[in-house]
């Protein structure tokens, strides 16, 4: 059967999750209140809306709609001028290398994030050439866990669910593979991402045995 590899961006494919961190602890601590960097692993993979509503629960703030839309707004402006320095220079370990791997083999790729940013990102880092298609924040109404953003980008590579790869670094997208019966792998800590079919600290460690088994079968 022909498959289908799917990857995340945050995470996956450059280490945005340092910015969207100072983007929300700068919040935070305009709100007064500290937000610290393990609170920020409940944030990946997380809409901003939702990552909004976590935040302020931290911080024990009760928010109008108004003010809430306008921190939100606040945070992506902010988020927005950290990735606007971003180039090639940030593209995680290796990545590349899995990429031009799967073209290699004609193998059709797809990104599936939440982000509503993701389109950008890829530009300024030059990889958006290499994605057949782009599911994201801006495409689904539906966050991870559900599957609805991998779902999507299978349907739109026309391929079928079962055939496909998911590279995802969040427990909530973990968790979305698993349920769109996809093949999952964490990138990342393993004992975080325990429930994936598969663990990686990195792409350095994914050899070609390991790609070309993914692409004979499960
Ligand atoms: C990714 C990140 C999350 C982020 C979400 C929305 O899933 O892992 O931390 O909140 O995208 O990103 P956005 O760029 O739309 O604010
Ligand atoms: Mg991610």
């Amino acid at each position: 059967n022909k498959k289908g590899f799917i990857f995340d961006l945050d995470g996956v494919i450059v280490d945005t999750a340092k910015y969207h961190y100072l983007a929300w602890s700068d919040l935070a601590s305009e709100l007064g209140f500290e937000f610290t960097i393990e609170q920020n692993e409940m944030f990946k993979g997380v809409s901003r809306k939702r990552c909004m509503e976590i935040l302020l629960d931290i911080g024990g703030i009760t928010a109008t709609k108004n003010q809430f839309d306008t921190w939100m707004v606040e945070k992506n402006v902010d988020y927005l001028k950290y990735i606007d320095k971003m180039d090639a220079s940030e593209i995680l370990p290796d990545v590349v290398r899995v990429l031009d791997f799967l073209k290699k083999h004609h193998i059709p790729i797809a990104l599936g994030s939440a982000s509503k940013n993701a389109q950008p990102i890829l530009e300024k880092v030059g990889l958006l050439s290499y994605f057949d298609t782009i599911v994201d924040g801006n495409n689904v109404t539906k966050a991870k866990p559900d599957p609805e953003v991998f779902l999507l980008a299978a349907k739109q590579l026309g391929v079928k669910a079962d055939d496909c790869v998911v590279f995802e670094d969040a427990v909530a997208g973990i968790e979305a593979a698993n349920k769109a019966n996809m093949v999952s792998i964490g990138i990342g800590d393993k004992n975080i991402l325990s429930e994936a079919q598969y663990n990686f600290k990195d792409f350095t460690e994914m050899d070609a045995i390991f790609l070309n088994g993914l692409l004979a079968g499960k």
